[in-house]
């Protein structure tokens, strides 16, 4: 297990179990633990060895094959079917709820592939945002940080795409949370009894915007400015907006797409600015897999507001059709980067993403509050 920049050992959350199995065995079973993988059989989706479903580019075509033990993402040349490049796939980065891409080592140089998996139409579509030619991109902190505990740059800045492989840890694990916490075990397991005090944070006595920041760090956009120290550096506790910020590009925060900005949105929100307790984990249980528990979500919004009949005036509102709160106030928006064109004349088919900028829309559009 490797050493955070801070000094502290990592544990790795098997050895967790003993003492958290419950939450152990739900977490294992979030899009968070299954953001990254080694590639192999059990973390991969999509249909590899089928013709049907190669990627045309304008110098070459892509396919996706399985031989033995190993995938490859291959491109050979349109006019002769000569193989120009052969990569093989050796990270996985995406749950595969809306998709995955794939990062190859060559020696000890990360890039990302070219082909990406999309979910909705079970199909290899081009990565999103790159050119319709071949194209490399070199992965640094900056990419995956958001996808991974903790991995190890050959530059403490995290610009380079060198990285010890060893150093590391796929999934967004416990640790990635809770800090690195190999003193936590010592001390639980009595081999640190000189220590007066248990080291892990209690999370829920960190005021609202600590606690908020554990989250932030990867829910607030790309954040690719590094005020200090690096992308791995923040944990849990520490004031994020000391390490890292957007640039300003003019765009509202509110400005919804995948990596998009769940934190800008609620901090937009009513609910949000007129509580002085809401945070992430008002709605979202970090340790499950919660998504579609639409009981779940609607038992929330009626801890506050009590009575939502007396809410709703329009007639065509009544009580029978209000169990879906969400449906309403925090709606489905199609993205405007993880889309793909099925057909020449087809129009666009786009993964849906939740706003979280919770209010009233009409017909999509959010209805300004009159104050
Ligand atoms: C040998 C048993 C043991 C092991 C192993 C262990 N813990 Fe704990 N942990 C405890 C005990 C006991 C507490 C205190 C519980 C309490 O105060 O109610 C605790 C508390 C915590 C808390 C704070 C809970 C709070 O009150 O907010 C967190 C977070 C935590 N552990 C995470 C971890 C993680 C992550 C791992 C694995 C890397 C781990 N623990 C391994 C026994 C253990
Ligand atoms: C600032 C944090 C952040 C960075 C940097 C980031 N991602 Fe993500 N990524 C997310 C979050 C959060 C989600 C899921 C929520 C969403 O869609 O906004 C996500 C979703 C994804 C998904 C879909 C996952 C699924 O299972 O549906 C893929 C694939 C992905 N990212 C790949 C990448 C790649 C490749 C890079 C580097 C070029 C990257 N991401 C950089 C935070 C990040
Ligand atoms: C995505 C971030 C995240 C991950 C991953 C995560 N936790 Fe937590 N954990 C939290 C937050 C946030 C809280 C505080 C919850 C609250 O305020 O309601 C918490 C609370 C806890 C607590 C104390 C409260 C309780 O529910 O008992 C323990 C113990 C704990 N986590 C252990 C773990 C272990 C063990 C793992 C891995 C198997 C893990 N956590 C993974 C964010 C995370
Ligand atoms: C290290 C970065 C990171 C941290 C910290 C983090 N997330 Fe995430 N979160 C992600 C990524 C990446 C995904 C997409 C996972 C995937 O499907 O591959 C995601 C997905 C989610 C999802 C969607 C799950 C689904 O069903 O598809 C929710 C909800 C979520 N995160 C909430 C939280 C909350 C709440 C916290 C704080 C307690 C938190 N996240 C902390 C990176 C992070
Ligand atoms: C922590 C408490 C809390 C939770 C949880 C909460 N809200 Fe709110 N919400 C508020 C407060 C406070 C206001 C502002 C006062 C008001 O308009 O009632 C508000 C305002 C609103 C408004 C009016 C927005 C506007 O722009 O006029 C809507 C709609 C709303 N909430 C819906 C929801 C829904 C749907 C949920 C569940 C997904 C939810 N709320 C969860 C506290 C909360
Ligand atoms: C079918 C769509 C729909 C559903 C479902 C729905 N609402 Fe609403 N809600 C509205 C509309 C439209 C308004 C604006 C007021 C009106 O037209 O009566 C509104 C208004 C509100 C307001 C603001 C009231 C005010 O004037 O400040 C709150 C809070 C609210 N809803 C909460 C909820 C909660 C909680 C649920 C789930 C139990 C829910 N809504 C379900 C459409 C819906
Ligand atoms: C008022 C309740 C509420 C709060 C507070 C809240 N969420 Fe959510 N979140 C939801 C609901 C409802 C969904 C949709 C779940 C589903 O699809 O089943 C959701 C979905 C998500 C998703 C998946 C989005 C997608 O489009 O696939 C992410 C990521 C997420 N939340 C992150 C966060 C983060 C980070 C915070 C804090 C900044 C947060 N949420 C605060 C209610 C909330």
């Amino acid at each position: 297990m490797p050493v955070h920049y801070n000094g502290e050992q990592f544990a790795g959350s098997q050895s967790c179990i003993p003492c958290h199995q419950n939450i152990y065995k739900t977490h294992i079973n979030t899009p968070h633990f299954n953001t990254s993988a080694i590639a192999s059989e059990e973390t991969l989706k999509g249909p590899f060895n089928d013709s049907s479903h190669e990627v045309e580019l304008i110098d070459g075509v892509a396919r996706m094959i399985h031989e033995g033990d190993a995938y490859y993402q291959t491109i050979s040349s349109k006019t002769s079917d000569e193989l120009i490049d052969k990569s093989r796939l050796d990270i996985v980065v995406g749950s595969g709820v809306k998709g995955q891409s794939y990062l190859t080592f060559n020696e000890d140089f990360l890039t990302q592939l070219q082909v990406s998996y999309f979910t909705l139409t079970d199909d290899f579509i081009n990565s999103p945002g790159y050119p319709n030619y071949r194209f490399t991109r070199s992965v640094t902190d900056n990419c995956i940080k958001c996808h991974v505990t903790f991995a190890k740059n050959g530059d403490f800045k995290g610009n380079t795409n060198i990285y010890e492989r060893e150093s590391f840890i796929y999934g967004i694990d416990c640790e990635r949370c809770h800090g690195p916490l190999q003193k936590h075990v010592d001390f639980r397991t009595g081999n640190l009894q000189q220590m007066k005090e248990d080291v892990v944070i209690k999370i829920d006595t960190l005021a609202r915007q600590l606690k908020m920041d554990i989250c932030v760090q990867c829910h607030s956009g790309l954040r690719a400015i590094q005020i200090k120290d690096n992308p791995f550096s923040f944990v849990t506790g520490e004031k994020l907006d000391d390490y890292a910020k957007n640039y300003n590009f003019g765009r509202p925060e509110t400005q919804l797409d995948v990596h998009g900005n769940q934190y800008g949105l609620l901090k937009s929100s009513e609910c949000y600015k007129n509580s002085s307790t809401m945070s992430c984990t008002t709605c979202h249980d970090p340790h499950l897999n919660q998504r579609g528990e639409t009981d779940h979500f609607n038992a929330k919004c009626v801890e506050c507001h009590a009575l939502p009949k007396d809410l709703h005036k329009s007639p065509n509102l009544n009580s029978s059709n209000l169990n879906n709160c969400i449906s309403c106030h925090m709606p489905l928006f199609p993205s405007q980067t993880m889309k793909v064109q099925l057909g020449k004349d087809t129009q666009e088919t786009s993964v849906n993403i939740r706003t979280h900028l919770i209010g009233i829309y009409v017909d999509g559009m959010l209805q300004k509050r009159k104050n």
